[in-house]
């Protein structure tokens, strides 16, 4: 299998990206704000709970997330790979996502970082916010919560990955055609090395 991490901060363009590298490359994309956000227009219990955090710009509780990716995982037994965007965000959820993939034999063989200035990320959520219809991206405040919380218990996840020597930074700013084109690249290089690996 060939497991992929987006990772970066709000508005970094991890959704944006996904959806083209899950059609190139055949990956299943699992994005935990899209599930979330899911379960919230469904009026789940899940989503109820989930929409107190979300609003204020906090992180849903670890173990809510960790079972949603838990249960999606099952899902997809014949899956070729998977894209995680927005996940794992905590140290817990790197554990645990460690943990579920070892019981399936996999593990993650590569997270794509996208750098963004803070500016250029305010810009974008803003700018999204007048359409979108996302409650956390009409607030500035809210918006600077979520970067806030970025950095407290995100960033490291990025060490975490870096000391496993799984991290590359890819700059994230630019057009989205050349930005994909960049982590194309990186991925090709990824899955050639691993194919040549199980050749040997
Ligand atoms: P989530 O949905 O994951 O949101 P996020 O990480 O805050 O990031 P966004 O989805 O807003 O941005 P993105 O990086 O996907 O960028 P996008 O492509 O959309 O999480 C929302 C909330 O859910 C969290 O705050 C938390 O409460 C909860 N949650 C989710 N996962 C969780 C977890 N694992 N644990 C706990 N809680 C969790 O692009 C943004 C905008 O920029 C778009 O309008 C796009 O068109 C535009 N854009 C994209 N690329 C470019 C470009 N190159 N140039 C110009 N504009 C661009
Ligand atoms: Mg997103």
């Amino acid at each position: 299998m060939f497991n992929l991490i987006l990772f970066g901060p709000p508005g970094s363009g991890k959704g944006t990206q996904s959806e083209k590298i899950v059609e190139r490359f055949g990956l299943i994309h699992l994005s935990t704000g899209n599930l979330l956000r899911q379960e919230i227009h469904d009026r789940t219990p899940l989503g109820l709970e989930a929409k107190n955090f979300m609003d204020k710009g906090q992180l849903v509780p670890d173990e809510v997330v960790i079972g949603m990716i838990d249960s999606c995982l099952e899902k997809h037994p014949e899956a070729k790979g998977f894209l995680f965007d927005g996940f794992p965000r905590t140290i817990a959820q790197a554990e645990a996502l460690d943990k579920l993939l070892s019981l399936k034999k996999t593990s993650i063989c590569k997270v794509l970082a996208l750098e963004v200035t803070e500016d250029e990320l305010v810009k974008r959520l803003l700018k999204r916010g007048e359409t979108s219809g996302r409650s956390d991206d009409t607030d500035e405040t809210v918006i600077r919560k979520r970067f806030h919380v970025y950095k407290s218990e995100t960033e490291p996840v990025a060490e975490y990955y870096q000391n496993l020597n799984k991290l590359e930074r890819v700059h994230g700013e630019g057009s989205v055609d050349d930005i994909f084109e960049k982590l194309s690249v990186c991925i090709q290089t990824e899955m050639a090395a691993k194919q040549s690996l199980s050749a040997q």
